[in-house]
């Protein structure tokens, strides 16, 4: 039986805003996300169980064992094929970008395909309540805590996307919220391009910015480089941080304000693409 390769990219909230709380201090959130093409590889070779290896760049102190949301996500499904896994990171962990939830997404893929089987959908946000979101990286409205989605059209957004090498917990985050009640997301107009969405954008918000800058005060400072990078429209932190992105009119200004962002921070991890649907590239192959 062939090996099978699978892409998990990084989900962005290009706006998130909280508006409630659950009896089970869950928060309610009404997001929009997208998906970038940069992302952590899955390799998947048919074995007697389920095993976990974490290589890569961003691989350092990536647990392999049981917590790992991969296996945690492969141990909801009923017994049958197992598969040695190789998670190959290139998503700093803990950083706002979803990189845990589309490994586990990534995982359940391509074992759907190695079993020939559907990709299971309920109960996924009890791993993370960026799983769902991620089963089909495509741009979606998110509501609930994350496990009510709604397919919605954007424009592909040239973007530069940036962590200044901070983990940040999310709890943490969510703790430091001043309003948990804030206006949800209004109905989404149709995009001619990019700037115009862009425009549209600039109007929401990320709620969880304000705490997360309060927790790591750097972020302010990663938010404050990206506005000034020539032809920024917008810059914001994407889910509960550190990792924050700039949106440009054009992949051309993206590509120059990162190799300016890099000259300047050296240091930091970055990113750039356009972000919007990632499901072509997400879906599971054979080897
Ligand atoms: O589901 P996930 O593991 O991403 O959530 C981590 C923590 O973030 C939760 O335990 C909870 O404290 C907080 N959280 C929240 N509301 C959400 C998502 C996460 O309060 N919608």
């Amino acid at each position: 039986m062939p090996a099978i390769e699978v892409f998990a990219p990084a989900k962005v909230n290009l706006a998130l805003h909280v508006t409630g709380r659950r009896a089970d201090g869950y928060h309610l959130l009404d997001s929009l996300v997208a998906f970038a093409p940069v992302g952590d590889r899955l390799r998947l070779d048919p074995a007697p169980a389920m095993a976990l290896r974490v290589t890569g760049p961003e691989g350092a102190g990536v647990p392999e064992g049981p917590e790992n949301l991969v296996l945690r996500a492969a141990a909801l499904l009923p017994a049958g094929q197992g598969a040695a896994i190789t998670l190959e990171k290139h998503l700093p962990p803990a950083s706002g970008i979803g990189g845990g939830s589309s490994d586990a997404a990534a995982a359940l893929r391509g074992l759907a395909l190695l079993r020939g089987g559907a990709v299971p959908v309920a109960g996924l946000e009890r791993l993370g309540a960026d799983v769902p979101m991620c089963l089909v990286p495509a741009p979606a409205r998110t509501q609930g805590i994350g496990e009510e989605l709604s397919p919605v059209s954007l424009p592909p957004l040239p973007a530069l996307l940036v962590n200044p090498r901070l983990e940040v917990p999310t709890p943490a985050v969510f703790r430091a919220l001043a309003c948990r009640e804030n206006p949800p997301l209004p109905d989404l107009p149709a995009f001619a391009d990019a700037p115009s969405c862009i425009d549209w954008l600039a109007q929401m918000r990320n709620d969880l910015q304000a705490p997360a800058i309060a927790t790591a005060p750097v972020i302010a400072e990663v938010l404050d480089l990206l506005a000034a990078l020539p032809g920024c429209r917008l810059a914001r932190m994407s889910g509960s941080g550190a990792t924050c992105f700039a949106l440009f009119a054009s992949e051309g200004e993206a590509r120059a304000a990162q190799a300016q962002l890099r000259a300047m921070r050296p240091d930091w991890w970055s990113a750039c693409g356009p972000l919007g649907d990632q499901t072509a590239a997400a879906a599971p192959r054979r080897l």
